[in-house]
């Protein structure tokens, strides 16, 4: 295990599973944890394609979920002193439900995030994925917090270009910190990837705790974590809807 200091950023290299309860608690849990294994075991056989000129994944470096979905959210829960966000497929949000209930986690929602620009399924057997899901549970004591008002969880955002397979927009993750989270609020991403999390959030003046199994991954978002630190904060008393968001985008 290996931690880096960066701002109000730290980041550590190994497996979230064995670092996290090591770590004191935090305010919220922003995770993209690895796809339902169905995914994996479609880029593992070549069925994933890409229209935007990026490789399409032969497979990706780390597991799908479910084997460690339980003890995740297990660690998660434990952690978490707010909100706990996850992406998940359709097919796994009932599995994380269980999971989290299970953690003793209280179940809030499933939130969607619409890709307008996703693949089309070319076999024409059926319908393409257009969409993910993001559930939501709040770990705390007392009321749950948002800044969203009666707002949709239905979010519009193209997909991420960069240095993970599976990035998520920058745009997308900057309005889930500003509507579940405050400034100086303590953001933790056990499965930080590239860390566009960790990016948002010290965007817009939260603090940052990343976790990230694979040393390519972790050495990028170190990089982008580096980057962010060096520039001003953007106004996040600003509602998310009225971010300028698109013109915030990174270039990964
Ligand atoms: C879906 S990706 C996250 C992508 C990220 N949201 C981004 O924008 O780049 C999930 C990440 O979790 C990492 N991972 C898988 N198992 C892990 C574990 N046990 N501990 C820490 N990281 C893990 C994988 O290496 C992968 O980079």
């Amino acid at each position: 295990m290996s931690a880096h200091r960066i701002g109000e950023a730290t980041i550590y290299r190994g497996d979230c599973l064995e670092i996290l309860p090591t770590l004191g608690p935090v305010d919220h849990m922003i995770t993209d944890p690895p796809y339902e294994s169905v995914i994996h075991r479609a880029a593992a056989e070549g069925r994933i394609q890409r229209t935007d000129g990026q490789a399409p994944p032969r497979g990706f470096e780390f597991d799908g979920i479910d084997a460690i979905r339980d003890e995740a959210a297990r660690t998660m829960v434990a952690a978490a002193r707010g909100w706990l966000l996850a992406f998940a497929l359709a097919e796994g949000v009932g599995a994380w439900r269980d999971a989290i209930q299970a953690a003793s986690g209280k179940w809030d929602t499933t939130l969607c995030w619409v890709k307008p620009d996703a693949t089309p399924r070319f076999n024409g057997q059926g319908a393409a994925r257009g969409f993910e899901c993001i559930v939501s549970a709040w770990c705390g004591t007392g009321h749950r917090r948002w800044q969203g008002g009666g707002k949709r969880g239905v979010f519009t955002h193209p997909t991420a270009k960069g240095g993970h397979p599976t990035a998520k927009p920058l745009a997308l993750m900057m309005a889930l910190v500003q509507l579940y989270t405050r400034p100086g609020d303590l953001i933790c991403d056990p499965f930080m990837g590239s860390g566009t999390t960790g990016v948002a959030a010290i965007a817009l003046g939260r603090r940052f705790v990343g976790i990230e199994i694979e040393p390519g991954y972790h050495e990028i978002a170190r990089r982008r974590l580096e980057a962010r630190v060096a520039q001003p904060l953007l106004p996040f008393d600003v509602p998310a809807t009225h971010q300028p968001v698109l013109a915030l985008e990174d270039a990964g």
